[in-house]
């Protein structure tokens, strides 16, 4: 059968996406962030995922105000970078995998979770950010992402949001998906966004270190207690953005202690950095 075997969660700050784009990675600036992803990118190497599910938010470029799903699943072959103002980025094309895409979509549509099926969509920094930060500089010429790619977007853009609650029994929903596929996949799934950042209004430039390290320290130990953070709190505490967080309760709900307490999780790794753009960075990875 399929397996999930870790979780990885990332920030996805387009500013990043730009800088490895235009071969910025080297200056003073971005040198700390992309040193702070030089394990795991050796850790993809070595642990490489026969597909990701990759969870993260759409950003007005997929989806507009026409049409806001709560929880989109991506069903296609394959995704093509979006053009979010400055050209496409000049990255590999997402391939997907309609097959487990497909077996997940029946399977959790059948445990009460009404997801909006995808058969064609543009996939923006949300996805493709954390995909360089992961797998390295690839020439979309020559190179392809390690790995077919089930793109499932949140929304946390319009209000209304999902609670974290539901994100996080959604995920435990996705990994009974997964382990009800016939065939045996090496699956990775990511919970992508976050951490504290407010790119609007009078609270503009928002970051809150503390906040987010308590946060992190309770998503590792007691997800549950962790889900249970009220929508406003992420707002009050890590800004208009940091509700983006949410989305890593998805992939924390599909890990292995989750499902079983004696199925202890360990932390591979884990890294922190402010600020990126806007934004503090945060990253995990999680083995079961
Ligand atoms: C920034 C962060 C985001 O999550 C985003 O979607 C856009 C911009 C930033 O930090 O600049
Ligand atoms: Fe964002």
């Amino acid at each position: 059968m399929a397996r999930i075997t870790a979780s990885v969660y990332t920030s996805h700050v387009p500013a990043i996406g730009a800088a490895i784009d235009l071969g910025k990675t080297h200056e003073p600036y971005w040198q700390p962030v992309f040193k702070g992803y030089e394990y795991s990118r050796q850790w993809m190497t070595d642990n490489p995922p026969d597909v990701i599910f990759l969870v993260y938010n759409d950003h007005a470029t997929a989806f507009s105000l026409d049409l806001i799903p709560t929880f989109a699943i991506g069903t296609a072959a394959e995704y093509q970078p979006a053009d979010e103002g400055w050209g496409p980025r000049p990255v590999p094309v997402v391939k997907g995998h309609p097959e487990l895409a497909s077996h997940i979509a029946q399977s959790v549509i059948q445990q009460d979770f009404d997801l909006t099926i995808v058969n064609k969509m543009a996939v923006d920094h949300g996805l493709t950010v954390p995909l360089s930060l992961m797998c390295g500089e690839l020439d979309p010429k020559k190179d392809a992402w390690p790995c077919p790619v089930i793109p499932f977007a949140v929304n946390v853009v319009q209000y209304p949001v999902p609670s974290g609650q539901r994100c996080f029994a959604l995920g435990q929903a996705i990994r009974k998906a997964v382990e009800s596929y016939d065939d045996d996949l090496n699956v990775h799934i990511w919970g992508t966004g976050g951490m504290s950042h407010q790119l609007q209004g009078a609270r503009a430039g928002l970051i809150n270190r503390e906040w987010d390290n308590a946060w992190l320290d309770q998503m590792i130990a007691d997800p549950a207690a962790c889900a249970a953070t009220p929508h406003i709190d992420y707002v009050r505490e890590a800004g208009s953005e940091g509700i983006e967080l949410v989305m890593w309760l998805i992939a924390r709900g599909a890990m292995a202690d989750v499902a079983d307490k004696n199925h202890p999780i360990s932390v591979r790794r884990r890294f922190y950095h402010v600020p990126a753009s806007n934004t503090a960075v945060g990253h995990l990875i999680l083995e079961n």
